[in-house]
């Protein structure tokens, strides 16, 4: 394993890490004080989504008992309080991923409502009968259904990247599907059942010599990887804020802005809106162009605090952290006869799917839950995934930072009682 893109050495990463005070990180996060049937709360769900810290937990809090109101259209205090937080917001996010401008950054529900987006707006006005759409093996039902639907109405094609048994995305693969009927390269920057980090810079480049635009789903990467959306050159990117440890029901879409200035709306409502008469509407410019509607004004704010809470720790610090938890669980989990890891990439973020001889990962999920340890089981909503695996689910341990070897410890344990329940 490999710490994503970096040229840390190991001194400086053991440097970092060493850094990083776990125990007091762990005081910011009220629920990690929680019992599950009696025994301390082990939370290794966090690619499902993460745990909130209480500044997040604050924040909401402080705009919905003090400064709670509608945005954009008030004249009074509360709504011009409300209308700041929110586009403070959208500053903190695009500072967080390094976009050019804050109007390339819309507010959506989460990543899943960023790809539809991109799909009806992007794809009804330049994709057709012919053209290709480039996805990979291991995307997520939502980096695949959407790229579905549109080409079930335009009659364009979906080709899929292949990968290896490690679970790395085949560049050669991917090279030879890029042709010149292609019209969009789609595909996700960390995987959630495999825990691989795709090359995406590589992968963006590659496409742009074709004059492909690529989207990169990055619902799993902004919790562990520092993104830099110019530095890849990613004319779209889509993530949800309930796994950067902010709210649900909030998310992101960066996309370029001469894209987005292209676009035509998504949903069509107020705010969208410049002028309207029943003969014609004048659209709002980007972003609000597609921010129909009242929005997630406490999802924005819980965000923008998410946000500063990660930067403030420090990207660095986190990767370094992971990079050694991954490597103990990675170790650990090994040694136990039966198990197969499934997804060994080179360049992996902390994440562990596995499959137990003779035990199905839904047990397993049940044995650890009695044990307090909270994992996810399941197809991960990557089915095509798990067909080319030969596996119908998986057991997932991801980690966050807030994550420590001695629940790994409890973790092997309790795979050790399901083994003995089972096996
Ligand atoms: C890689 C990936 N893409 C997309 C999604 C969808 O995110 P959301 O349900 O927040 O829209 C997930 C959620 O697990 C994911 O892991």
């Amino acid at each position: 394993m490999i710490i994503p893109g970096s040229a840390v050495t190991p001194k400086v990463r053991g440097d970092l890490a060493a850094d990083f005070d776990v125990g007091r990180v762990r005081q910011d996060f009220p629920i990690l004080g929680e019992k599950v049937h009696g025994k301390p709360l082990v939370y290794f769900d966090n690619a499902a989504t993460s745990q909130k810290p209480q500044v997040v937990i604050d924040a909401v809090h402080r705009f919905l008992s003090t400064y709670n109101s509608n945005i954009h259209r008030g004249v009074h205090d509360l709504s011009e309080r409300a209308t700041e937080a929110y586009e403070r917001g959208r500053k903190k996010v695009q500072r967080f991923i390094n976009a050019a401008e804050s109007r390339e950054i819309i507010f959506v529900r989460g990543t899943t409502e960023a790809i539809n987006l991109v799909a009806h707006s992007y794809g009804r006005k330049h994709i057709r009968a012919g053209d290709e759409i480039v996805i990979s093996t291991m995307e997520h039902h939502s980096n695949i259904v959407p790229w579905q639907i549109l080409c079930e109405q335009t009659g364009a094609a979906l080709r899929v990247v292949p990968i290896n048994d490690a679970g790395e995305l085949q560049l050669d693969g991917y090279e030879k599907l890029l042709t010149p009927r292609t019209r969009l390269v789609s595909i996700v920057h960390v995987s959630n059942a495999l825990g691989t980090i795709n090359p995406v810079r590589e992968i963006i480049r590659l496409a742009h010599d074709r004059g492909v635009p690529v989207l990169i789903d990055g619902a799993q990467a902004v919790p562990h990887l520092r993104v830099d959306v110019r530095e890849i050159d990613c004319d779209f990117y889509a993530f949800s804020g309930h796994k950067v440890f902010g709210p649900t029901g909030i998310g992101v879409l960066y996309g370029k802005a001469e894209l987005l200035e292209a676009m035509p709306p998504y949903q069509g409502g107020g705010d969208m809106i410049k002028t309207v008469t029943f003969e014609r509407t004048l659209y709002n410019d980007v972003p609000y162009k597609f921010e129909a509607g009242t929005p997630h004004v406490a999802g924005v704010i819980g965000l923008g605090a998410a946000v500063d809470y990660v930067g403030g720790i420090g990207l660095e610090k986190i990767i370094a952290y992971e990079h050694e938890l991954l490597e103990y669980a990675t170790n650990a989990l090994s040694a136990i006869a039966g198990i197969r890891i499934i997804g060994m990439a080179q360049e992996k973020a902390s994440l562990i799917s596995f499959v137990l001889d003779g035990v199905h990962a839904h047990d397993v999920g049940t044995i650890l839950d009695h044990e307090g340890v909270a994992i996810r089981a399941g197809h991960h909503c990557t089915m095509p995934l798990m067909q080319r695996f030969g596996v119908p689910a998986t057991a997932r341990a991801s980690l966050a930072f807030y994550n420590t070897k001695e629940e790994i410890d409890v973790l092997v344990q309790a795979i050790y009682k399901a083994i003995e329940m089972f096996g």
